[in-house]
């Protein structure tokens, strides 16, 4: 067994890289707003009340707490509860992403770095190679690296000791990853879409942060356009504020809020434009659907990844949209939403009449 420190490797400055890039372009203003411990998230009440008490037990018996997977769409507080997971086990967090840790020296420079106790949070976790994937198993296991040096006939195995460490893994969705990973994980939480009611003391809580007031009905208003996503409404918030300020207001009101959420044409429902457009391709180009995702991107002109992961969630969840193996199709209430006569049934084969014969 051979034992490694980092300093031998010369892997110090190239782990550093590897932990920051996700950090470096992180909104810093947005990172302002985030809540450090526990007691201040809002929201997710029975993640929180389990990540309590695994976390109290771990400190009472001095441990390192499991490997924690966060899987949930993009803007829910993934990034958010795991600085909260390591802020609570006072313990030093490691930020770093999937498709940044490119080689297994990659992830070797990463792990021998980690002191004991220390959270590393792998954004993006299912966008691991497979090969990485499997340096991670023995990693979140045994705490131990088996690493092969060389080629061909000279090729040998090395096995580092790791300090014991906490991964938290974030991903859209716990389907994209390998069971053999997911299964590794001593604590698997779906984080849900938020209530209107969270959203609100979210932004209360924000608009305080940011120095500002904001009325009940103005902050409900923008509450409920924000498709249940914190993200989204911290976002929205300071657009809001900006229609607040330009008017020399230190109160944002229901007009500020209206005002700002028209301009940004965020409808009732809290769609955007590209969420309408989605939509709007299913209903023109394909009567109601089903439509490949491969097809609809090319229509809609962005990746299928941001659509299945960014903008389907939420059309799903609200019932714009639903997903068979035939592809995508809109339902009734898009129809209507969008201002489409609707003629037949969603489980039909067509939502809409054939007024082509
Ligand atoms: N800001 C972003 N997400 C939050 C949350 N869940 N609770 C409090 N503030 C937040």
């Amino acid at each position: 067994m051979i034992n490694l420190k980092n300093e031998e490797w010369g892997v110090q400055p190239e782990a550093e890289r590897l932990v920051a890039s996700v950090t470096r372009v992180e909104d810093h203003q947005m990172v302002v707003l985030r809540p450090k411990a526990l007691e201040e998230y809002i929201g997710q009440n029975k993640i929180k009340e389990s990540l309590q008490i695994s976390i109290q037990a771990c400190k009472m018996r001095e441990d390192v707490l499991d490997h924690v997977l966060l899987v949930g769409p993009p803007g829910l507080g993934k990034t958010t509860l795991a600085n909260v997971i390591a802020h609570e086990m006072e313990a030093n967090i490691h930020i770093t992403s999937g498709p940044v840790i490119e080689k297994q020296g990659d992830l070797a420079a990463i792990l021998t770095n980690l002191e004991k106790g220390d959270v590393l949070f792998i954004d993006e976790i299912h966008r691991l190679s497979r090969v990485i994937e499997e340096v991670l198993y023995s990693a979140m296991e045994d705490f131990s690296l088996d690493i092969l040096i060389g080629k061909g006939p000279s090729a040998r195995s090395i096995r580092i000791d790791l300090n014991r460490f906490t991964l938290i893994g974030a991903t859209t969705r716990s389907g994209l990853l390998t069971s053999p990973l997911r299964n590794r994980f001593g604590m698997i939480l779906e984080l849900d879409f938020y209530s209107v009611e969270d959203l609100m003391r979210i932004i209360k809580r924000s608009a305080g942060l940011l120095g500002i007031g904001i009325t009940q009905e103005a902050a409900q208003i923008t509450a409920e356009r924000s498709r249940g996503t914190p993200r989204i409404v911290n976002r929205l918030l300071r657009r809001v504020r900006d229609f607040a300020t330009v008017k020399r207001k230190s109160l944002i009101d229901e007009e500020d809020a209206v005002e700002a959420l028209d301009s940004l044409e965020i409808d009732e429902y809290g769609l955007d434009y590209m969420d309408r457009k989605i939509l709007k391709v299913l209903i023109e180009h394909y009567r109601g659907g089903p439509a490949g995702l491969r097809a609809i991107a090319a229509a809609v002109g962005i990746e299928a990844d941001t659509i299945s992961e960014v903008y389907e969630p939420f059309l799903i969840q609200t019932g714009f949209l639903i997903r068979t193996p035939r592809g995508r199709e809109v339902t009734g209430k898009a129809c209507q939403h969008m201002g489409y006569p609707m003629v037949r049934s969603t489980n039909q084969s067509s939502l809409f009449e054939d007024t082509s014969s």
